[in-house]
């Protein structure tokens, strides 16, 4: 057995999240981290992997410091964008700069195997009204948020899967695939929180491609685990909000086992939380899975 943990949106930046759902535990990252680096350290995993929202701020130097608290925690990584991340026409390059001692090649979409895994990050551009896909994220607040994979990603995906066939491969992406849970609760401001559309496209090419097993997403601060057509999505809720928590995938020859762990100081999520919402640490069938890999 070999294990790879999975956190989600650190949201690393001076100012509050502004549409948290619990406590946004953001001026006790330093503290959290440091809290989870002693924790990961005797889990002793391969690696990890950050499901987006990694920064929160515009400008470059959010983005180099998010790149060092992840550093801090001493283990191997890989980064995924989220749309936190890209917000200015210069992000991806800073994303790509700053994270350049750990991607497999200068891009937000790449792929990489690891001994009986392989596994593709997918980077979507914001769709706008007019059905055309930009690749940051929108400054009209109003409009609801959406995203979708451009065609040339698509492709990519299409000619990567083809040619590691013999692999049960994990999919990385910010926004969750399939449509909102029904443990899902209400959100202080009332609105969606955004979400992949023309999902069908993604959804239509990886039926095609029966070794991708698992989907990983983040974006949502809460924690659910479903399935579609034998394919499962396990979004992982935010590590600065209620539960404060993290996943451990346990990889084994036949399947993986995926648990959700909380930080050995639980005073991190009983800070965290709002009475009343629970919901983001999801139900029982949220928080453990077992996944077939034959
Ligand atoms: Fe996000």
């Amino acid at each position: 057995m070999w294990r790879f943990l999975q956190i989600s949106d650190l949201h690393f930046g001076e100012a509050p999240y502004p549409h948290a759902i619990n406590q946004s535990m953001h001026r006790q990252i330093p503290e959290i981290m440091h809290c989870l680096r002693k924790d990961a350290r005797e889990l002793e995993p391969d690696f990890l992997v950050a499901t987006g929202d990694l920064a929160n701020q515009k400008g470059c130097d959010p983005v180099f410091a998010a790149r060092d608290l992840l550093d801090f925690l001493d283990l191997p990584y890989y980064p995924v964008g989220g749309d936190a991340d890209f917000q200015e026409a210069e992000s991806r390059t800073w994303f790509i700069d700053a994270y350049s001692g750990h991607l497999p090649l200068a891009d937000t979409v790449y792929s990489f195997t690891h001994k009986n895994l392989h596994f593709c990050v997918l980077d979507p551009w914001r769709l706008w009204p007019d059905g055309s896909l930009a690749p940051i994220m929108p400054s009209d607040e109003s409009r609801e948020e959406v995203w979708a994979l451009p065609p040339h990603q698509l492709r990519w995906l299409e000619d990567d899967l083809s040619s590691h066939q013999d692999f049960p491969t994990v999919v990385l992406v910010h926004y969750p695939v399939l449509p909102v849970p029904e443990h899902r609760g209400p959100c202080d401001d009332g609105k969606p929180r955004g979400r992949m559309v023309k999902e069908h496209l993604l959804l239509e090419l990886l039926a095609n491609h029966k070794q991708v097993k698992l989907i990983l997403t983040g974006h949502s601060h809460y924690h659910s685990i479903r399935s579609h057509k034998g394919l499962i999505e396990i979004n992982t809720g935010s590590l600065i909000e209620y539960p404060i928590e993290y996943r451990d995938f346990h990889v084994y020859e036949d399947r993986v086992e995926v648990y959700t762990l909380g930080l050995s100081n639980e005073a991190f999520a009983g800070e965290s939380l709002i009475e009343g919402r629970e919901w983001p640490r999801g139900r029982a069938e949220d928080r453990e899975s077992v996944i077939p890999l034959d």
